[in-house]
């Protein structure tokens, strides 16, 4: 029974589509056991293959009219989700004032060459900014970039070398951030190939975020990760 809902909730998801009308989510949902075990394999395993086959083989029939019903539910909660989610973030994103333009490069520097995938936006700009001073990004709330890159000291910490959130040693001090934009390679030994790398490599070593925890990435909606798990 609870196989065969999950199926049912399945299909409803991968689908994509408007839910199904009763009858063929119906039949779904009493379709082959092996079908069934195959849509499950996420969930945990049942206790007795065959039994349990066989068990579900029977109550199939008789549950699923309930099972399409709650097929269908189902669908109805998580399309009411994302309409109240789309809905929440155009409200949160028109209450926002319009980011800032880009500055202006100084006169006597080149134009930044910008990468093909990761165009320069004001957007994206006036967003790291603001991230750049937010101690939010930190795993323990305690740094932020600023933290080692201080604008005061020309974007350095001044300091011989700094302490990673969590209290891990840094072997070398931090560098000025400034005109980044034109290196081709980072760090003291250059081994970091672009900005992105290097960003992403500043969360996870100096602040300490994992992105793969629930505190960094907030668990996905389940239609997200039917949809990953249905992917051909
Ligand atoms: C705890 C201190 C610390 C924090 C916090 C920190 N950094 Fe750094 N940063 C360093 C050190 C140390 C290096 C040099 C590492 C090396 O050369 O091996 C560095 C190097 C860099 C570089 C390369 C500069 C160059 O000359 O190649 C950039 C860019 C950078 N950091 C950006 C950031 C950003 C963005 C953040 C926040 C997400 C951040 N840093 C947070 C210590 C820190």
């Amino acid at each position: 029974m609870r196989i065969a809902l999950t199926a049912a909730l399945l299909a409803a998801a991968c689908s994509q589509a408007p839910p199904m009308p009763v009858p063929e989510a119906t039949r779904e949902a009493a379709g082959p056991p092996v079908d069934a075990g195959q849509r499950a394999a996420n969930e945990p395993a049942p206790d007795a293959g065959q039994d349990v086959a066989g068990g579900i083989k029977q109550g199939a029939s008789e549950a699923a009219g309930n099972v399409a019903a709650g097929a269908k539910e189902a669908a109805q909660i998580v399309a009411q989700a994302a309409s109240t989610a789309a809905a929440d973030l155009a409200e949160a994103l028109q209450k926002l004032p319009p980011a800032p333009p880009i500055p202006d490069t100084p006169i006597f520097l080149p134009a930044v060459e910008e990468p093909r995938d990761n165009p320069t936006t004001p957007e994206k700009v006036w967003l790291g900014y603001q991230l750049f001073f937010d101690k939010r990004l930190a795993k323990d709330g305690s740094m932020s970039c600023e933290s080692c890159h201080h604008p005061e000291l020309a974007w350095t910490s001044g300091n011989p070398t700094d302490p990673k959130v969590g209290g891990g040693a840094n072997k070398r001090n931090a560098p000025t951030v400034e005109n980044v934009a034109y290196y081709h390679s980072f760090y003291w030994d250059g081994r970091a190939p672009t900005m992105e790398a290097v960003s992403a490599a500043a969360w996870k070593g100096q602040l300490g975020a994992d992105p793969g925890s629930r505190r960094t990435r907030p668990e996905r909606t389940c239609p997200w990760r039917w949809r990953r798990s249905c992917a051909p």
